[in-house]
């Protein structure tokens, strides 16, 4: 069967205060609309619609690399007058839509797979995902008939003194046939107390049709509604506990759980330690036995087998195996680190690749540089590669010895086994097998501190 689906990501989210559309907000360093998004191809929707309407560039760019296509809502009419602005996408299509909102981030594809299921084994025109819960405030409530079977929903707002009442409500999730969806559409009217057109709606419709509506109850931690910022610190940690849980049970050691920051794509292989305050985001891998000690933050980057990282940041990188990085070291993007290296305290390594067994021990800068294997850095060596116009390639050999306090002027090379004295201004290639020496020679002036009278031996 045919399936699509609808995200809807128009709204302003005034409850936010914000300037960023609601969104854009971010879940364990996620957006929201993402979020549902890669739900939804996890269940293998491949035809993704996002209807865009408050910050429309904003959620277009945010959403780009994943390959959906948009609707425009020009005004923001409510959630029914959403799916209208969807009606060319959904014309002509047979089969089932998948409608979620986009400020609902904790589904998981395994409950969306069993509506899906439901919807299609039970012959429904249209399916809705509920859940019961103690403050049903602000949520749309499901009212059902004698015989158990769903009538309607009723918006918090329009609701009776009965109906406010009701545990259940809805998730803002559904699926429909999409044939009877866009009968159903036509229908709609904004005669409510929001003045709005209320998608939710369409499911009085339909039963009033005599069309089969059915419904699917979720735990409420996975349906909660993102409304205000008090809602989005509730489901970043609500989904943080379920991340980390998983990477316990997977045989991650995390020391304290509710400190540490994971996103839900990051993968961590068994025997990995993290120690509190660590973030680790996007597509990031962790290889089996690194240690993660304190406040390091790794973004999109893949770290090698047994590598311990400390206080570090390291960004869109590579690491190897049995390497240590930190304490306090920067890895800019586009980093390669070999083996057995040792990146420690206070360097900054970006755009550079850095060979097997290399040493670049403390305060050191290396930028735009090929280096290669069991080169050793003294203390405070720059790469100087920016002339105030352009980005230069710094070539490091095998073997090569950097001498503490070394600028290395690009462009320029040091072949392999070279050495470099301390404190040497490098400014054209060192050859293999000899020693740079390019600073000025020592001069003593003798008793120049007791002739100017500043210090007298007694
Ligand atoms: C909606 C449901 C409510 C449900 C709740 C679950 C309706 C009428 N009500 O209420 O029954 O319990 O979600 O969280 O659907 N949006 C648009 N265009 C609009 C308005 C909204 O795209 O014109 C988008 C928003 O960006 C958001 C989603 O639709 O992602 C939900 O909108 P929101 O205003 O938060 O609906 P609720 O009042 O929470
Ligand atoms: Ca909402």
């Amino acid at each position: 069967m045919y399936k699509c689906a609808l995200v809807l990501a128009a709204g302003q989210g005034t409850r936010m205060k914000s300037k960023l559309p609601k969104v854009l907000h971010k879940v364990c360093g996620k957006s929201m609309v993402n979020h549902v998004i890669d739900t939804l191809r996890k269940v293998n929707i491949d035809d993704v619609n996002v209807i865009i309407g408050t910050g429309a560039e904003l959620v277009r760019e945010s959403t780009e690399d994943k390959k959906v296509s948009y609707s425009l809502q020009e005004e923001t009419l409510g959630t029914g007058h959403a799916v209208i602005c969807a009606k060319e996408f959904l014309k002509g299509k047979k089969g089932i839509v998948a409608i979620a909102n986009g400020d609902a981030p904790l589904i998981e594809p395994e409950t969306l797979e069993n509506v899906i299921n439901s919807h299609i084994n039970e012959k429904n025109y249209g399916t809705i995902i509920t859940s019961i819960i103690e403050d049903s405030t602000g949520y749309g409530r499901i009212v059902r008939n004698n015989e158990g079977n769903v009538e309607s929903i009723v918006e918090h707002k329009d609701c009776n003194e009965e109906q406010l009442e009701i545990k259940e409500i809805n998730a803002g999730m559904y699926i429909f046939d999409i044939e009877e969806l866009l009968q159903a559409l036509d229908k709609l009217s904004n005669n409510n107390s929001q003045k709005e057109y209320y998608l939710t709606d369409v499911i009085e419709i339909m039963a009033k049709k005599g069309l089969k509506v059915g419904s699917v109850v979720a735990p409420f931690e996975e349906t909660l509604g993102v409304n205000s910022r008090v809602q989005l610190a509730e489901v970043e940690s609500i989904m943080r506990k379920k991340i980390n849980e998983r990477h316990l049970v997977n045989g991650v050691t995390i020391i304290d759980p509710s400190n540490t920051y994971i996103g839900r794509d990051v993968k961590i292989e068994n025997d990995v330690i993290i120690y509190p305050g660590c973030i680790l985001e996007g597509n990031t891998i962790i290889s089996e036995d690194c240690v993660i000690l304190q406040n390091s933050r790794i973004v999109d980057s893949f770290i090698g087998k047994g590598t311990e990282v400390q206080s570090s940041v390291i960004l869109q990188s590579k690491v190897g195996e049995n390497t240590h990085v930190g304490p306090f070291a920067y890895i800019r993007p586009e980093s390669i680190i070999g083996d057995d290296v040792k990146i420690g305290d206070f360097v900054e390594i970006k755009k550079s690749t850095i060979g097997n067994g290399t040493k670049v021990s403390h305060l050191t800068y290396v930028g735009d540089a090929e280096v290669g294997k069991n080169v050793n850095f003294g203390c405070g060596t720059v790469t100087v590669n920016y002339d105030g116009n352009k980005k230069h390639l710094t070539k490091i050999g095998d073997n090569a010895f950097v001498g503490c306090n070394t600028n290395l002027v690009a462009p320029v090379e040091v072949e392999e086994g070279a050495y470099i004295a301390a404190g040497s201004t490098i400014t054209t290639t060192v050859p293999s097998d000899a020693l740079a020496v390019a600073r000025a020679k020592q001069v003593n002036i003798k008793n120049w501190v007791s002739r100017r009278g500043l210090y007298h031996k007694k």
